[in-house]
Parts: structure tokens; sequence; C-alpha cells
């Protein structure tokens, strides 16, 4: 089976020694690194810049997946796309003209994403639909790692996924926050197709048994 397709956050990872942080993903058998980029206005903490993501970039082959947690999102897709992004996430609620931004990762040659919180419902971002290749679902409020799943958040990927039969769309729909094996269940009953780990990766004894079980727990509940 194709999916789940697993995206470590490295949002958890100690940024001083990233190296082994990407070594670990690479042997897990990961798929694509979550980058978590936060400003300190759209979200209280600051993570990192373009630099990280270009270094990351040059130490691994995986598909890089950057959700931009940051205010004027457009401005610094340009950036992270030199970087080597390979898709970017803006979130709807930084952003008025969210169809431009779109636009523009287009341009830079990348996949577009867009992200809505836990208090922004999937009405927000109808009409944008059509036009990304993922949609990012908050299952926390974001800015942290280590949150616990808000279970409310789930019915929008019902709702995603229902929309997009019927509007015979193929974008991605990803769970981002709160995932682990305490919670893998629920969430794949929703069925998204990318799962986002950040605490619950790097805080397994064992990444690669880790993703295994993940996979495992996922398909015996998926309802895809
Ligand atoms: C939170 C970030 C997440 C975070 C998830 O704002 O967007 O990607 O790393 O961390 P966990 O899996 O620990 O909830
Ligand atoms: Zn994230």
């Amino acid at each position: 089976m194709k999916y789940p397709l697993i995206a470590p956050s490295v949002l958890s990872a100690d940024f001083a020694d990233i190296a082994s942080a990407l070594e670990l993903v690479r042997s897990s058998g990961s798929d694509w690194i979550h980058l978590d980029v936060m400003d300190g206005h759209f979200v209280p903490p600051i993570t990192f810049g373009t630099k990280m993501v270009a270094d990351i970039r040059s130490r691994s082959s995986l598909p890089l997946d950057v959700h931009l947690m940051t205010a004027d999102p457009e401005r610094l897709v340009p950036a992270f796309a030199d970087a080597g992004a390979d898709l970017v996430t803006f979130h709807a609620e930084a952003c008025v003209h969210g169809h431009r931004a779109i636009q523009t990762i287009r341009e830079c040659g990348k996949k577009a994403g867009i992200s809505i919180v836990p208090s922004t419902p999937v009405a927000a971002i109808l009409e944008l639909l059509p036009f990304v290749d993922l949609v990012l679902v908050m299952t926390v409020n974001p800015g942290y790692g280590g949150q616990t799943l808000l279970p409310f958040c789930l019915k929008k990927i019902r709702e995603l996924k229902s929309l997009r039969q019927s509007l015979k769309l193929d974008f991605l729909i990803s769970a981002d926050g709160g995932i682990g094996l305490q919670t893998i269940a629920e969430v794949a009953e929703a069925g998204p197709e990318v799962l986002v780990v950040g605490s619950a990766f790097f805080g397994a004894s064992d990444q690669a048994a880790f993703v295994g079980e993940m996979r495992g727990a996922y398909a015996k509940k998926a309802v895809c």
C-alpha cells in the first residue's frame, strides 16, 4: 500500500545534531522530511529559515515538505523554493491572497500546499482546493511539538475526502500534530494520506520499528 506517507518533523530533533536526525529519518524508511518554519509572529516560536532548509537539502534526497507557519508567506516562497523545498505549504489564516500565493509556489516549480488551524473550517479554503497539491489539516494549534491531538479536527479530513471525490480533485491530505501510536487508530479512520510525526518519531527507541508499527496500525483502521 502506497499510503500513509510518513513525514517526520525535525522540530522534535536536536537542532545541534541535525545530521544524526536526518540519518534516523532515512534509515527508518520514512517518505518525506517535514520542516516547520516558525517566525515568531504567526506563531510565538522562531525555528529556522532558508539556510537550515538548504543544509538539509544537501544531506538528504527525501522530499522536503516545508510548512510555513509565518506571516506574509507569499514573500518567503521564492527563498524557500531556492533553498530546496519540494513542497511549500502556507496557512490560509496568514494570507489574504491565497490563490496568488499558490501561483507563486507553482511559478517557482514547487508543489503547493495550504494549511488550516483547528479553528478554521474547510469552507474557508473551498475555492482554493482545485489549485493545491496538498491540504495540511492541523490537528493541534500550531507552534509546538508534543501537544495532544484535538479529535474535532479529524472531521475536516473526512470532509476534505468527500469534497475531493465530489469535485474530482486529487490533492493529498496531510494531518499534523499529536500523531503517534496512541492516536494512529482514530487518525487512520479519518484517512489522511500523509502523517506528520514529530515527538512520537524522535521519542521512539527504534525509529524503523516505530514507522512499521504506524503503517501496520493505519492499515488495520484505514477506510480509504
Ligand atoms: C506544530 C508543527 C508540527 C509538529 C508536530 O506546529 O506543525 O509539525 O512538529 O509535532 P508532534 O508530532 O510532536 O505533535
Ligand atoms: Zn508542521
